[in-house]
């Protein structure tokens, strides 16, 4: 069994544009993969710094990992987080990257209908608290992608789901109603790690805020 040094870091990510965003940042931090990771069928990868891997995660389970301890560190979408719900740790740093919004939408021209509507999304959690808080009575429907198909063949009335160029709502006749949340990628740290390798997390903390603000 490996023995690893306490300051030995794990960090979580996931392919595509986080990944694509986030490796420019850690390269100022002195972090960068021994090999193309989006070329790479592997899921672990170590770093030119001793003691510093990467993983490649699913987003949504980006969270879990961190919030059990697996890995110390993760970059997640906000929507992911607020999802997940945030238990287990901390999110000091907004990346600012990955910017979009959180929205509802629905068919384009349509009026809202009155009483109890039905809502498709895979952000469940987040639509059940934001129609509670809004004090709209809807049933709230798990889908696992293409929202935008579910009000054009009467699944749902409304979807909850990521806006950024809005494109995709143009092209399926839906239009964005209401912002639920605005949404970046954040840097999330497992609370214990945060104590026992702060000596390590803290100054990679500090590089990386200082690549943000650049
Ligand atoms: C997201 C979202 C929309 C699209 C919105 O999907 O689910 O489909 O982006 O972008 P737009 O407003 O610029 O058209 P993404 O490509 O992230 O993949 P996903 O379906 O896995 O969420």
């Amino acid at each position: 069994m490996s023995v690893e040094p306490a300051t030995a870091i794990t960090i979580a990510l996931t392919k595509g544009r986080i990944l694509k965003e986030t490796l420019p940042l850690l390269a100022r931090a002195g972090i960068e993969p021994l090999e193309d990771m989006e070329a790479s069928r592997k899921l672990v990868f170590p770093t030119s710094k001793a003691g510093v891997r990467l993983l490649i995660l699913r987003g949504s389970d980006v969270p879990t990992y961190v919030q059990y301890g697996a890995a110390d560190i993760g970059v997640s979408g906000k929507d992911t987080l607020l999802e997940h719900g945030g238990e287990g740790f901390y999110e000091p740093l907004d990346l600012g990257i990955a910017q979009c919004r959180l929205m509802t939408a629905a068919a384009t021209g349509v009026a809202p209908r009155a009483g109890r509507i039905r809502v498709a999304t895979k952000y469940v959690n987040v639509a059940r608290r934001y129609y509670a808080e809004q004090g709209r009575q809807a049933d709230i429907i798990k889908l696992y992608g293409a929202m935008e198909l579910a009000p054009i063949m009467a699944l749902a009335d409304e979807i909850v789901d990521i806006v950024d160029t809005g494109n995709t709502l143009r092209a399926n006749g839906l239009e964005a109603r209401e912002t639920i949340a605005t949404i970046s990628s954040r840097l999330i740290v497992n609370r214990v790690a945060m104590k026992t390798k702060h000596s390590t997390i803290q100054p990679l903390l500090d590089q990386l805020a200082a690549a943000v603000a650049d």
